[in-house]
């Protein structure tokens, strides 16, 4: 059996209580001999600037650089609101986000039936919801240069962020679209701001022609990102794969996550191109919803966008899809039986804590192994 080398990076807030359930399964899963992995832990946001004065250190990165798959937690807290901009918690992810260069970032937002009336929308808008946004991530007004404040002398200052992006960003991300789109319901929706960005305008040509040359049978549709996340909110069974930039995807995947039933639902894979001689590519996996320092260090969060973050990656780096299915099941499971954290609480169902949560989880993929 193939050893994998996992790199957790437990993180702030409630990071390292979602990554103890993901902990709690890897060590079932390596002592039930079902998979092995060999994991190192490190540090990265607040949690390293308090260590080492920086959001990660060169060993960390290298520790990712080396690693099969990196499993996050999350980064970032008011409790370093003060800290200079460059070693800001956020600086940690976007670093690794950048040096490993994975510029695919996969949101899918799924809405288990048994959550659909924890959604903010009406159960017959989200029950059934299947899609994914894809999300550039290594480009854009995010690392665009010049990337600064000026101050202009007269009591004013000037802010600037720049998007910027270049024809092979685009061609790589729309592949990386399409090519899903083609396991899933064989539609793509590009979203960005033509009307009045060049990035749009290049975004909107260079997707155009990528479907156009290259995959034809996959139906390509545009709609303008304000229009889009208004569409996501109106009628989102209508999307398949959505692709758009940075910026926008960061904006549009928290909707999404919302019409799922909780932020605390919604996984994410940063994925790196594959690489021709070794056929890796590299990989991070995190939840999309953050720290949420206000509910930090109290087991109230909810382990299953982190559970199903490590499924994501059974999924894309190790080629193990059916335990990846079984984590999915597991908790369709638990959620059937109302068992819930806070979060997703409903009438009747009976609110747990974050172990207990990740423990009746494990209890269930137990069951569907037996
Ligand atoms: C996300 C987060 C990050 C982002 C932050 C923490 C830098 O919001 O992954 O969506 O803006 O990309
Ligand atoms: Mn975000």
């Amino acid at each position: 059996m193939t050893t994998h080398k996992l790199l957790l990076l437990p993180g702030d807030g409630i990071g390292p209580e979602v990554m103890a359930e993901v902990k709690r399964l890897i060590d079932w899963l390596n002592a039930q001999g079902i998979a092995k992995f060999e994991t190192e832990t490190g540090l990265v946001g607040g949690c390293s600037y308090d260590a080492d004065k920086v959001a990660i250190t060169d060993k960390t990165v290298a520790l990712a650089k080396a690693a099969d798959a990196i499993i996050l937690g999350a980064v970032g807290g008011p409790k370093w609101d003060p800290v200079p901009f460059d070693v800001r918690p956020e600086a940690g992810l976007l670093r690794l986000r950048k040096d490993l260069e994975l510029f695919a970032n996969l949101r899918p937002a799924i809405c288990y039936p048994a959550l659909a009336d924890s959604s903010s929308l009406k159960r017959e808008i989200v029950e059934g919801l299947d899609l994914m946004i894809v999300r550039e991530l290594t480009g854009g007004v995010y690392f665009g240069e010049p990337k600064e404040i000026t101050d202009l002398g007269n009591g004013q200052k000037r802010a600037v962020d720049t998007q910027v992006y270049e024809t092979y960003e685009i061609e790589r991300i729309a592949r990386v679209a399409f090519e899903l789109a083609r396991k899933r319901r064989n539609k793509v929706t590009s979203m960005e701001k033509r009307n009045v960005m060049k990035s749009g305008l290049l975004w909107n040509e260079v997707v155009t022609r990528v479907h156009a040359n290259e995959y034809k049978d996959v139906e390509l549709e545009h709609q303008l990102a304000d229009s889009g996340g208004m569409q996501l909110v109106r009628r989102p069974k209508q999307f398949d794969v959505i692709v758009t930039d940075n910026l926008f995807g960061d904006v549009l995947s928290d909707i999404a996550a919302m019409l799922t039933g909780s932020l605390g639902m919604l996984p994410s894979a940063s994925l790196g191109a594959v690489d021709a001689k070794t056929g890796k590519r590299s990989a991070l996996y995190e939840p999309v919803h953050g720290s949420a320092p206000d509910i930090a260090g109290k087991g109230l969060a909810n382990p299953v966008a982190m559970l199903t973050s490590f499924g994501m990656a059974l999924r894309y780096s190790f080629d193990m899809g059916k335990l990846a299915d079984s984590i999915d099941k597991a908790i369709a499971n638990v959620l059937d039986q109302g068992i819930r954290t806070g979060d997703i609480k409903s009438e009747g169902s009976k609110v747990v804590s974050t172990t207990q949560m990740g423990e009746a989880i494990l209890k269930e993929i137990q069951k569907l192994h037996a």
